[in-house]
């Protein structure tokens, strides 16, 4: 893995597993009486959060906590940003405190590798505007990986998902659609043609507007947020209109097949893209993906910060399983 994670292609099919099966590790840490490990004992996170968030900012909170690293919490609205600072300055100026890593959310796609140039902690990307989402895309994998029962190394060859909605300003479908390529998966876009990107050239992805015709052939059904806060203009006729042909009611998930799985990356707008007792369903795993959110951001921040340089492969389960055998009674 590289010193930063600003987007998918940075940690390719090999990295993906790794952070996988790394994960595994940091669940078992998660469900212990005590779930803490001193892994990180000594190490700063700084969460940056230039834009809103519940699930993403307070899981790297989570996650830096259990493994014993010093959290440092920056929200823009109370900073000096509300006084004029720039987006460098700011960020050189946490620097200067000597944080060892970043978790930057910024409303402008691109600002996580801008940042990563001008600082030395290691950046990791939590969605910037409309470009990427990278540990999104991860906990989403794992969640995918758990519920089929797929051990560990499994591929996703043969997997059909099935990503429905606002692809256009979606940085989850970006990341999604590399790290579920990445492993096999096939991957079908459903959307009108206003909410895809100008240009789909290099993504590996089949698209359609019609997901009657393709909830039969999906084994992960993926929602995604009308995200009314990016659109310039309007881009659909209406809501009513929209929920009507591309949102999950339930006569659209009783055609799913019985093994297929629902998901979303919150927050949802139950009733619009998702119905309401849909999102609720057994076979839905919204609330697995949340709970995945915690140990996912567990092994990337171990992969960045647990010990630079030196680890590869197998010499990172052989640490951290060192380091997560030492009882919660040493933190
Ligand atoms: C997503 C985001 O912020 O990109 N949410 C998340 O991180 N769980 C998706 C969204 O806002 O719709």
């Amino acid at each position: 893995m590289s010193e930063h994670l600003l987007c998918i292609d940075d940690l390719g099919a090999s990295g993906i597993q790794q952070v996988l099966e790394l994960t595994e590790a940091c669940e078992e840490i998660s469900a212990r009486p005590i779930p803490k490990v001193p892994t990180l004992r000594g190490k700063t996170v700084a969460t940056l959060f230039f834009e809103n968030s519940t699930r993403t900012r307070l899981s790297f909170e989570t996650a830096a906590k259990r493994l014993s690293a010093d959290t440092m919490t920056f929200s823009a609205a109370t900073s000096s940003i509300a006084k004029g600072e720039s987006l460098r300055d700011t960020v050189e100026t946490i620097d200067a405190m000597g944080v060892d890593a970043m978790v930057i959310r910024h409303p402008s796609s691109g600002a996580a590798a801008h940042v990563a140039r001008w600082v030395n902690a290691s950046v990791i990307n939590a969605g910037d505007g409309q470009h990427e989402h990278p540990t999104q895309a991860l906990l989403d994998c794992y969640t995918i990986r758990r519920a089929l029962g797929l051990g560990s190394g499994s591929t996703f060859d043969g997997l059909r998902v099935t990503i429905v909605g606002d692809v256009r300003h979606s940085r989850v479908a970006r990341s999604n659609v590399a790290a579920l390529a990445a492993l096999g998966a096939t991957v079908t876009l459903v959307a009108p043609r206003t909410l895809l990107p100008p240009s789909l050239e290099g993504w590996p992805v089949q698209v359609t507007s019609d997901l009657d015709s393709v909830l039969e052939a999906t084994d992960v059904c993926y929602l995604l947020r009308l995200q009314a806060e990016r659109m310039v203009g309007p881009l659909i006729p209406g809501v009513d209109e929209y929920s009507r042909r591309f949102g999950l009611n339930q006569s659209r998930a009783n055609r799913l097949p019985e093994h297929a799985l629902i998901l979303h990356p919150g927050p949802m707008n139950r009733g619009l893209e998702i119905d309401d007792e849909v999102a609720d369903r057994a076979n839905s795993r919204i609330i697995d993906q949340v709970r995945s959110g915690v140990a996912v951001r567990m092994a990337v921040l171990y992969l960045l910060l647990g010990t630079p340089g030196v680890l590869g492969g197998d010499r990172v389960l052989e640490e951290l399983s060192t380091t997560i055998g030492a009882t919660s009674a040493a933190v």
